[in-house]
């Protein structure tokens, strides 16, 4: 085995190991992996003094910065919050023709209120609040409850058929089940009532004259003269075309012989009187966009 022995074709030293004729060069480590290692120990050094590295038992080495991630959290959560306290305000104390006026206060309330329904309504009423069967679109078309934002406040705060004390009630009565009228009465009646929104009142109760009469002895006072419905007790409107529970005559039958009792939720407890007044103010300006 030679002592020194330098390949011919690179010049490089060998390791003089040699397998089956086949010998290993001797190549240097490259410069450039020199090069990087004392770059990075520079640097992690640097790094040590200047930012927090070391952990030390129930402390660390802090750092010639002071720099500390938990202080710009800290300091990111202050800003946001003031941020929000000015509109916020605004919303707490402004009535709503002066919420919806201001533009901004409108950019914060759209975003808040699209996030709060989103969270608490959308199971029931549609994530863009357009309803499904049985719970009501509340994005466009007349509300039983009435249509003002105070009212929609209101309705959020105590709810339909709910526990609270002053809780809205919607009463429907069962006028089949419970013997106030006969079958066909109320097929008489449920006939009218479809037709109300194809046919106009005029055109319906020249269609189903029986049915006329009974609407305006037993439902009239509720729903109204025209059927246009009354805010004060939540009878929706009949003459437009929108239904909560459907429009078709089946359907129409049974709301009249079984009744209805839909049941809303009351969100004071849960949500707070902000939170509700955001709602409504976003809810209302929803329906403005969308009349
Ligand atoms: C005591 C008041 C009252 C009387 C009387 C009354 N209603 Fe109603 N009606 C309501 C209320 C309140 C609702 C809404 C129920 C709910 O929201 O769950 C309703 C709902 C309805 C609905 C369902 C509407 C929909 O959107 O699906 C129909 C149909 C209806 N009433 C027809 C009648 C007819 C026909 C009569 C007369 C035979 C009548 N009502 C008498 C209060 C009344
Ligand atoms: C568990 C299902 C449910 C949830 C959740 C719910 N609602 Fe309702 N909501 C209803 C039902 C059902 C009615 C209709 C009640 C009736 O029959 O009159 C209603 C009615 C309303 C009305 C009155 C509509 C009218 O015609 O006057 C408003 C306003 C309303 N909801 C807003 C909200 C808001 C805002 C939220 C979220 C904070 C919400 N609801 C969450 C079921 C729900």
């Amino acid at each position: 085995m030679a002592i020194e022995e330098r390949d011919p074709l690179t010049g490089h030293r060998t390791t003089g190991h040699e397998w089956n004729g086949i010998k290993e060069l001797n190549t240097p480590v490259p410069r450039i992996v020199y090069f990087f290692l004392i770059t990075t120990t520079l640097f992690g050094l640097v790094y040590w003094v200047f930012m927090p590295a070391l952990p030390l038992g129930t402390t660390y080495t802090k750092g010639i910065l002071g720099y500390d991630e938990r202080n710009v959290v800290r300091r990111d959560l202050a800003r946001a919050a003031q941020d929000q306290a000015h509109w916020r305000n605004v919303v707490a104390q402004a009535d709503f023709a002066t919420i919806a006026a201001d533009e901004t206060v409108m950019g914060n309330v759209r975003e808040a209120g699209h996030a709060l329904f989103g969270q608490n309504c959308a199971v029931c009423h549609g994530v863009d609040a357009s309803g499904n069967a049985g719970f009501p679109g509340l994005s466009t078309g007349a509300l039983n409850w009435g249509d003002t934002p105070e009212a929609i406040e209101e309705t959020i705060r105590v709810g339909i058929n709910s526990a609270h004390p002053e809780s809205r009630s919607a009463q429907m009565p069962a006028f089949g089940r419970d013997g106030i009228l006969q079958r066909a009465e109320i097929e008489a009646v449920a006939a009218y009532v479809r037709d109300l929104g194809r046919s106009g009142a005029d055109g319906a109760a020249a269609d189903h004259p029986e049915g006329a009469e009974v609407f305006a002895a037993n439902c009239a006072a509720c729903h109204g003269d025209d059927a246009r419905g009354n805010a004060d007790v939540g009878a929706p409107d009949l003459a437009d075309d929108k239904w909560l529970y459907g429009g078709g005559l089946q359907t129409v039958y049974s709301s009249v012989w079984a009744g209805r009792q839909g049941h809303m939720p009351t969100w004071e407890g849960r949500l707070g009187s902000l939170n509700i007044k955001i709602l409504a103010a976003y809810l209302d300006d929803l329906r403005k966009a969308r009349p």
